[in-house]
């Protein structure tokens, strides 16, 4: 049995990116292991947030995770703010972390070079507040998509910091990387990650988007004028990416699905990748819409949180209790 941590954060709708580079392959680990998924909403405040949208988005993030496959019974399941030790234990690994390291970051120069002079600090001491999340569950892996390993490499280094300063209190994490560590890039700059927080709602695939946008979006997504259905990141961004997206839904390799589509135009193939979106998201879609109004929602994060304090207190005893505090 090993425990298992992860979040997402209620910045945005969630896109096709969360859903094939972490969401759905957190149910994938569910049966035998002790789970933990927590909608990070404290990290969604590093940048201005509508206080009603984050409330609404917060509930629509716990319905999503169950929509795609977590069943409560299972996993933990439950929002960052209720569990005060994130916080706590956030400050004290904010203590133990260098200013050059955390300028190093890269999601922290993408979303700092946005804000002129105004960079809140919160951007900067994101990841210490992140390895908080995940070292106060002991947890042994993390399954999150392929941009994160910068963080979770921090993370250990804080982790083992901190055990070589005041003693073996963390476990060291894992990073848990699902079909090869897929990642989705944006259909019309594919050379940048798909995001929920991109601007651009034509780049990006959104889980409860309807079959007539995805088709329309990916139809309309960048390609080139080669009409050669091959994977080449670098040459061909765009189709590689369409690549990316089918291999992950059907569990083909690269290789197979550009053998498939030898000789034949990018339209029948956008068709088909358009196809194969709308039909894994058409269960998801119909399981939120009956849950997300649901009282049977604050149930079950209400549970969630009691059984992740527990868990979080006993940890953040242990640490303070090893530091003086
Ligand atoms: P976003 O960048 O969309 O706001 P988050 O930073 O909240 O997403 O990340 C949530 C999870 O989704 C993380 O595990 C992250 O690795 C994964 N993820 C986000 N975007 C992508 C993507 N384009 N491809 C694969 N995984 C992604
Ligand atoms: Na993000």
């Amino acid at each position: 049995m090993s425990i298992i941590f992860s979040g997402i954060q209620p910045s945005g709708n969630l896109t096709l990116g969360n859903y094939l580079g972490a969401l759905r392959n957190f149910s994938k680990v569910q049966e035998g292991n002790e789970c933990y998924y927590c909608v990070v909403n404290q990290h969604a405040i590093t940048v201005p947030q509508d206080p009603q949208l984050l409330h609404e988005r917060t509930r629509a993030l716990a319905a999503i995770y169950i929509a795609s496959g977590l069943d409560p019974e299972k996993s933990i399941l439950f929002v960052q703010s209720e569990v005060p030790e994130h916080v706590q234990l956030g400050w004290i690994m904010t203590t133990l972390a260098y200013v050059g390291e955390l300028e190093r970051m890269t999601q922290y120069k993408d979303k700092a070079s946005k804000r002129g002079d105004s960079i809140p600090a919160g951007l900067l001491t994101y990841p210490p507040l992140m390895a908080a999340d995940i070292l106060l569950y002991q947890t042994n892996y993390v399954p999150v998509g392929d941009d994160q390993k910068q963080h979770m490499e921090i993370t250990r280094d804080l982790a083992q910091r901190f055990n070589r300063l005041y003693g073996d209190v963390f476990t060291l994490p894992e990073i848990l990387l699902g079909h090869d560590g897929t990642r989705v890039m944006s259909l019309q700059e594919p050379t940048k990650k798909m995001s929920k927080s991109d601007d651009n709602t034509t780049a990006t695939i959104y889980l409860l988007d309807n079959p007539k946008d995805i088709e329309k979006k990916i139809k309309r997504a960048q390609t080139d004028s080669e009409n050669s259905v091959h994977y080449d990141v670098i040459g061909k961004p765009g189709i590689s990416n369409l690549i990316e997206i089918l291999s992950a839904l059907t569990d083909k390799t690269h290789d197979q699905v550009t053998e498939e589509y030898a000789g034949k135009g990018y339209g029948v193939f956008k068709k088909d990748v358009a196809d194969a979106v709308v039909a894994a998201l058409e269960p998801i879609q119909q399981r939120y819409n009956q849950l997300v109004n649901a009282p049977e929602l604050d149930d079950i994060l209400e549970k969630g949180a009691a059984k992740a304090h527990a868990k979080a207190n006993a940890t953040y005893e242990k640490a303070v209790h090893a530091m003086g505090l």
